[in-house]
């Protein structure tokens, strides 16, 4: 846009008439000979602005009293914006360095004045005084309406070092990986081994860290006596229910919620109740029955059906909410396992998961977090690409983002399947490398990282 200066033209004009002692008619070829025109100097500064700690308001400062042309170059990658009159909002949603160039051009030539900003997870637009250490920070303090969670193993626990320091920092809510399931619990008949769950119980107590159990009915963790139970079928559904009985019962106001039932729908046409031991021995309402015992061990605790693919496969969606319908006030919320890769599912599909939740009245847990990028399954791979991690950052980004919007009575959490990427489950489950999580082997933040706390923006 063009611009006249105020300043400049004046002294000039004073010098220019001071000059013309023979009263010739002043016309612009001459002017341009005897006065030169000046280049203009590029300057500006910047605010942070005070509604939005990620946006600045640039102020255009150039002083001329010649006419110029302004563009800007918001450090983002984008096209250059030609500048308008009054302040230009700028909003910076990922975190970085940024470089601001503002491009003064007239007749005598072209002025850049820079200007570089931060953008930091936590606080936004740094102040030119730069970000205060934020090492003390973790994931939890991004959002004060949902809990931020992670798995574990009952030896990580015992080791200490890092990964419990990583645990303590970051998350606020904790899940046994594996050793709060059945085949763990209860490995045979009539004698239950606790021994695991309770450090992970007692580790996130002592660290004020809420619990979520997952989870008491999987057909994948029953132990064998169970799947091969001698019994009729009622000594079978009483063994459930004393079983769901004395694990809540034990873990009664340590554990704030649990996965009751996991993955009780068939993945095959239709997406029937799948076949499991727990169906042929209890009825096709077994899932309703589980539940039943589940509210009458702790009435304080909130209950969740729990199950893979809610997002991706509109079918199984659909069965899971009639489903979760049949359960009635028996059930307190949707555990969406979100085992999902850097292309799928789409934000309508998730957005489908959340509505369908919120529509009902239910909560709703992102309850198993993470994210593949090798959807080739290149054994040879040997690193995430920067281009893979910057997806999967963008991934994490709308994930975090969809359900940070989800509204505050249905959110319940989210909890990201494992802490490192090579303690993901996915490496043994495909076979292949992964880097699905949010810290690389070291304990470093990935990209990944970045991208969750963008999303909570
Ligand atoms: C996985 C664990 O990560 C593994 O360590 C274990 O061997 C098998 O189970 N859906 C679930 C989780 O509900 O319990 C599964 O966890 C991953 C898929």
């Amino acid at each position: 846009m063009k611009k006249i200066k105020k300043y400049l033209l004046l002294p000039l004009i004073i010098f220019g008439l001071g000059c013309s002692s023979d009263k010739e008619e002043f016309n612009d070829d001459d002017a341009g000979d005897e006065i030169p025109e000046a280049k203009v100097e590029a300057s500006f500064d910047y605010t942070i602005s005070e509604e939005d700690p990620y946006a600045i308001l640039l102020d255009n400062t150039t002083e001329s009293e010649r006419e110029y042309t302004a563009v800007w170059d918001f450090g983002k990658g984008g096209e250059k914006v030609a500048d308008k009159a009054g302040l230009e909002e700028v909003r910076y949603t990922e975190t970085g360095e940024y470089t601001i160039t503002l491009e003064v051009s007239n007749a005598a030539g072209t002025s850049t004045a820079t200007k570089t900003l931060k953008v930091d997870q936590w606080y936004g637009v740094c102040p030119t005084s730069g970000c205060e250490d934020l090492s003390d920070k973790g994931l939890k303090e991004g959002t004060d309406t949902f809990s931020v969670g992670v798995i574990t193993q009952s030896y990580r626990i015992n080791e200490g070092g890092s990964h419990t320091q990583v645990l303590k920092k970051e998350f606020n809510s904790l899940t046994a990986e594996y050793e709060m399931k059945m085949n763990i619990m209860y490995p045979s008949q009539d004698s239950y081994d606790f021994s695991a769950g309770d450090a992970i119980v007692d580790f996130a107590v002592a660290n004020d860290m809420y619990v979520h159990g997952h989870a008491l009915i999987w057909h994948e963790a029953s132990p064998d006596w169970v799947e091969n139970f001698t019994g009729s079928d009622a000594e079978f559904e009483k063994m459930v229910e004393d079983y769901i009985t004395t694990t809540m019962t034990r873990y009664r106001g340590k554990v704030r919620s649990w996965d009751v039932v996991n993955e009780a729908v068939d993945e095959s046409a239709g997406n029937p109740l799948r076949n499991s031991v727990f169906r042929q021995r209890m009825g096709d309402d077994y899932v309703k029955k589980c539940f039943q015992f589940a509210r009458n061990a702790d009435p304080e605790a909130i209950l969740f059906y729990n199950d893979f693919n809610i997002a991706a496969s509109s079918g199984k969606r659909a069965a899971i909410f009639d489903l979760v319908d049949d359960l009635g006030d028996l059930i307190d919320g949707l555990g969406a396992q979100m085992h999902i890769s850097i292309d799928n599912p789409s934000a309508e599909d998730i957005q489908a998961v959340v509505d369908g939740a919120v529509s009902r009245g239910l909560k709703l847990h992102f309850s198993e977090l993470d994210i593949r990028t090798n959807l080739e399954n290149d054994k040879n791979l040997s690193s995430l690409s920067a281009e893979k991690a910057a997806r999967q950052r963008a991934k994490f980004k709308e994930v975090v983002n969809i359900y940070n919007a989800v509204p505050l009575d249905n959110k319940f959490g989210i909890t990201v399947w494992g802490l490192r990427d090579n303690e993901s489950w996915l490496v043994d489950f495909y076979g292949v490398p992964e880097w699905p999580l949010l810290f690389d082997m070291n304990y470093n933040k990935k990209q990944a990282y970045d991208g969750f706390l963008e999303g909570l923006q």
